[in-house]
């Protein structure tokens, strides 16, 4: 795969969203001035001209973005080209080699219990006697040590049902994991990336392996976290039709370059043939949605029935 070539912000800061839910209440949650200086001040992830190598290999580069209180961002694009690798840089799992990411104003990594996160390809064996609110509680004190503070068993109660409450997942939660279906599980693993109210979720292709009707729901309820809760949340996906709905911004990584804007802006078919260097048609439904067809590899569509790889994915609390 040759280098990614240069990402740019098409929209520039400031142009007014023109797609989903922009107008509604997600959009109240988000800075009220949207001149650039202002974007940039109040990024909850402010990339300037970053790159990275990975293996000693330019990945992408010259990657400009910024991501404002309660928007809902995708990054999109085919396997391999970086997108996980950009979501654990902005993790500061992996270290830029070039530009500048801030999160929240900080380096990467210095407010991780302000960041939430959902690693990619999650799945748990149906005989794991784990529960999903066992799952949940990970995310609260998965890294915590040492003798509690007084208090602690109650708010850390408190905290792990609300979670539960927000994805919807209470009747399920007493059940073991490996039981749920693969909706059910990834509400529960939603619920522990959230479970410290993070400012910021990041959330590696939560979709994958979902059937249709699950996705949808699924990514109602990320659109529905970023409008109540005002989380900022970057998604990574492979099929951009399930979310369109729901997204404020999109990031596209693709071999030979990558743009990153408004659905409106970034979603077109002339934009994306590019990027995927084969003829790419995008739909503007009646109501206004955009579709987009002919897109290469599509998301693998399981039906919602439970995972039953080996890995044993429980816990990732390492955020
Ligand atoms: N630590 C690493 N060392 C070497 N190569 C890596 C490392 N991490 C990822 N890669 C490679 O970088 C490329 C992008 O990986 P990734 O970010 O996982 O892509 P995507 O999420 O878009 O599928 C892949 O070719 C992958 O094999
Ligand atoms: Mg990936």
């Amino acid at each position: 795969m040759r280098p990614i070539a240069r990402i740019r912000d098409a929209a520039g800061p400031g142009v007014p969203h023109q797609h989903g839910p922009t107008d509604d209440a997600a959009s109240a949650t988000r800075a009220a001035d949207t001149t650039p200086a202002a974007r940039q001040r109040n990024a909850v992830v402010c990339l300037r001209a970053a790159s990275v190598r990975v293996g000693g290999r330019a990945l992408w580069s010259d990657v400009n973005l910024d991501i404002a209180p309660g928007e809902f961002v995708a990054v999109l694009g085919p396997n391999g080209v970086g997108k996980s690798t950009l979501v654990k840089a902005i993790l500061g799992l992996i270290p830029i080699t070039g530009g500048d990411v801030t999160v929240l104003g900080h380096k990467p990594g210095h407010l991780a219990h302000l960041v939430g996160y959902l690693p990619q390809r999650r799945s748990f064996d149906a005989s794991l006697p784990i529960r999903g609110v066992d799952i949940v509680r990970l995310g609260w004190d998965g890294d915590r040590w040492g003798l509690p503070r007084p208090g602690a068993a109650r708010a850390a109660r408190k905290a792990i049902d609300e979670a539960i409450e927000l994805v919807g997942a209470s009747a399920y939660a007493h059940r073991p994991i490996g039981q749920c279906s693969g909706g059910e599980q990834q509400r529960l693993l939603i619920a522990q990336a959230l479970v410290r109210r993070p400012r910021l979720l990041l959330l590696d292709e939560p979709l994958d392996s979902l059937d249709l009707p699950n996705q949808a729901a699924v990514a109602a309820l990320i659109g529905r976290i970023c409008a109540e809760e005002g989380a900022s949340v970057m998604m990574v996906a492979h099929d951009a039709n399930p979310i369109l709905p729901h997204l404020h911004r999109v990031v596209y990584l693709a071999e030979d370059g990558a743009v990153a804007g408004t659905p409106g802006e970034v979603i077109t078919s002339e934009t994306l043939t590019r990027l995927y260097r084969t003829t790419i048609e995008v739909l503007h439904t009646s109501d206004g949605r955009l579709m987009v067809v002919g897109q290469p590899e599509p998301a693998a569509v399981h039906t919602d029935r439970h995972s039953v790889a080996g890995q044993q994915g429980a816990g990732h609390a390492d955020h």
